[in-house]
């Protein structure tokens, strides 16, 4: 087996051990783990939920003084602590809603949002860099002033122009592979800090 395999496999078999649904879940642990994005009573927004791995990791981190809210396209099982609306972050009712369900604007707003792919390389860069670009959208909206924000990106040419827009509304914009991301996929997140309002 590669290594890599043998790495998805790791993970694969940790969520199912530990409860989670998705293998994802460990790379939003490793990122709070090394940058402390996720804390007790913090209000947080999960833009592409579905399965719910994120959400589930959010919830546990934020305790019961915490709010969580997740939007996805797919319906996703109900995770307890969190809010899950079905439906597609482009549509604007969904602002209204996220600030009515927090009663206010968001500590942190996660994107793992994923285009479906169709295997021809550009075009699922530029539908990835297009979807994180309405996510950062949506971020400006609903964030507080030094509030952060990730953003799950795929590496290519058109990255670092959205990382210099990211620089326009962010104190410190950081580039991170977490270990349970595939060594193999060109995908990366960009952990943003200090909420410029
Ligand atoms: C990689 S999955 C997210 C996995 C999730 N973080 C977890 O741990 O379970 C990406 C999700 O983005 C959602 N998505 C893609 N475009 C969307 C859109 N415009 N609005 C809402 N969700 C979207 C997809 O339906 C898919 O469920």
């Amino acid at each position: 087996m590669r290594l890599a395999d043998a790495r998805k496999d790791q993970y694969r078999r940790l969520a199912k051990d530990q409860g989670y649904r998705a293998r994802s879940a460990y790379k939003l642990l490793q990122l709070n783990g090394s940058y402390h994005i996720l804390k007790k009573g913090s209000k947080v927004v999960d833009l592409g939920c579905a399965p719910g791995g994120w959400l589930q990791v959010a919830t546990k981190e934020v305790g019961q003084a915490g709010k969580v809210v997740g939007i996805d396209l797919k319906p996703a099982e109900p995770v307890a602590g969190a809010t899950v609306l079905e439906g597609s972050i482009e549509n604007l009712n969904m602002l209204e809603k996220i600030a009515g369900i927090l009663g206010g604007k968001a500590d942190v707003v996660l994107s793992d949002l994923a285009p479906n792919v169709s295997g021809v390389w550009d075009i699922d860069h530029a539908r990835q860099i297009s979807l994180s670009t309405i996510a950062l959208g949506f971020a400006r909206q609903v964030l507080k002033g030094g509030g952060c924000a990730v953003f799950k990106v795929f590496e290519g040419d058109m990255m670092n122009e959205f990382r210099a827009e990211l620089k326009n509304s962010f104190g410190r914009v950081l580039l991170s592979k977490p270990s349970a991301s595939r060594q193999e996929s060109s995908e990366l997140y960009i952990v943003c800090l200090d909420f410029k309002q």
